[in-house]
């Protein structure tokens, strides 16, 4: 089997979660290449025995480079990729000279924390043809989702009436959780819950080709000021939750339907609800991590109108050891989102069409959208994309 060595820049929630995937390769069946975990870097390594990098070399054997510095780890001629998970502020900094090493990225969202850093992003990859360049989104990844895909690229929806795509957290519900990076603006950046939540929404619509149009926003900021953790108070500037409302054309019909995107850090009795909806004149289909195993599918036969319920098993796109009947779950999701990346770094495309993780160009249209929407929400106003 090939290695790929690789390089993790940001070793805090998902850096660890993408370490993890790597160490139980021998999970998947049928992948022609794998991740080596050869280094590591995060501002927090203070020492090479603080704890945050003991989870990492007493778990990872192959671990050769600790730094706190990412342009030491750019400089190490061992590292081939690099996955990316820093806050928002530093994507533009660190994708860009990752690509200037020549190294293959997978970045994480929004991939640049606005406009102008995703721009710049996607400068760089241009100037590295040779580099696979990919954004993190796992969410496709579910059987059920897999399953709708397939549903897309049949056709099987006919003309498509609605779509509603969304991502809601409850998580900042309690307005006495401290304040992070993540609802400090020069961070987390202008986009709030979009940039959080956003490429989640989107990946499958444009997967799917879907073109929006133009885009009606109302955007929330519910929590204004959070406490600080230091016994003060601190303004939390971003907004918390969206709702987007997208003139979109189906290319498949060239018709125009309605897609509805919601992105909502506070969403009462929501924990990681990732969902899609889509209603069509022959099929109509709907899925939500909140019930991961069901995917509902109504189909016009008889005149009839009757949603079916079907339990998929674990039938992921990357064959795994696991058993068809048992579930699967968000860390699965992950291994298979990075199997994906290896996958057409290997084959240099994607296994199947919904089986791939996210474009740059794909980054680019949910600028555009996430740009447009701050826009109509300052102004009242529909915002057509450029
Ligand atoms: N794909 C997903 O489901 C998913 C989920 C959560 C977050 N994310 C994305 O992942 C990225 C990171 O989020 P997180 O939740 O892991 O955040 P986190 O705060 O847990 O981790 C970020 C890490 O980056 C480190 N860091 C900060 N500045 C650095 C620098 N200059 N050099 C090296 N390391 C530095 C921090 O010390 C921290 O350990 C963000 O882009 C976020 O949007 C993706």
């Amino acid at each position: 089997m090939k290695t790929i060595r690789f390089g993790i820049i940001g070793c805090g929630l998902m850096g660890r979660e993408m370490a993890s995937a790597a160490a139980r390769w021998h999970h998947l069946t049928d992948c022609g290449t794998r991740p080596e975990i050869v280094a590591i870097c995060d501002r927090r390594f203070v020492t090479a025995d603080c704890e945050e990098v003991r989870w990492f070399t007493e778990n990872i054997a192959t671990v050769r480079q600790v730094t706190a510095d990412y342009r030491e780890l750019m400089a190490n001629p061992g590292v081939e990729a690099v996955y990316c998970a820093v806050p928002h502020h530093l994507h533009r900094e660190i994708c860009v000279s990752v690509l200037d090493a020549g190294k293959h990225l997978l970045g994480e969202k929004p991939f640049g924390i606005d406009r102008p850093a995703n721009e710049a992003i996607l400068d760089a990859c241009r100037r590295q043809p040779g580099c696979l360049v990919r954004c993190s989104s796992e969410f496709p990844f579910f059987p059920a989702v897999q399953r709708l895909g397939a549903m897309i690229e049949e056709g099987a929806f006919g003309r498509i009436i609605e779509a509603n795509a969304g991502f809601l957290h409850s998580s900042d519900l309690d307005p006495e959780k401290p304040v992070n990076w993540k609802r400090m603006i020069e961070f987390n950046g202008e986009y709030g819950c979009m940039g959080d939540l956003g490429m989640h929404v989107c990946h499958v619509p444009f997967r799917a080709g879907w073109q929006p149009r133009d885009v009606r926003a109302v955007l929330s900021n519910i929590v204004s000021e959070r406490p600080d953790g230091k016994g003060g108070r601190a303004p939390c500037l971003t907004w918390d939750n969206a709702t987007l409302l997208c003139r979109t054309v189906d290319p498949g019909s060239g018709s125009e339907f309605p897609w509805i995107l919601k992105m909502q850090r506070i969403a009462p009795g929501e924990k990681n609800t990732w969902y899609l909806e889509i209603l069509g004149t022959r099929a109509c289909a709907r899925f939500s991590t909140k019930n991961p195993k069901l995917l509902q599918v109504l189909e016009y036969r008889m005149h009839q109108q009757e949603w079916r319920h079907i339990d998929t098993g674990y039938e992921p796109a990357f064959g795994s050891i696991t058993g068809g009947i048992f579930e699967f779950g968000f860390p699965d999701a992950i291994l298979q989102m990075f199997a994906a990346f290896l996958h057409e770094l290997e084959h240099g495309r994607p296994l199947k069409k919904f089986a791939g993780c996210v474009t740059p160009e794909e980054t680019a249209l949910s600028h555009q959208v996430f740009t447009a929407a701050l826009e109509s929400h300052r102004e009242g106003r529909t915002v057509g994309l450029d």
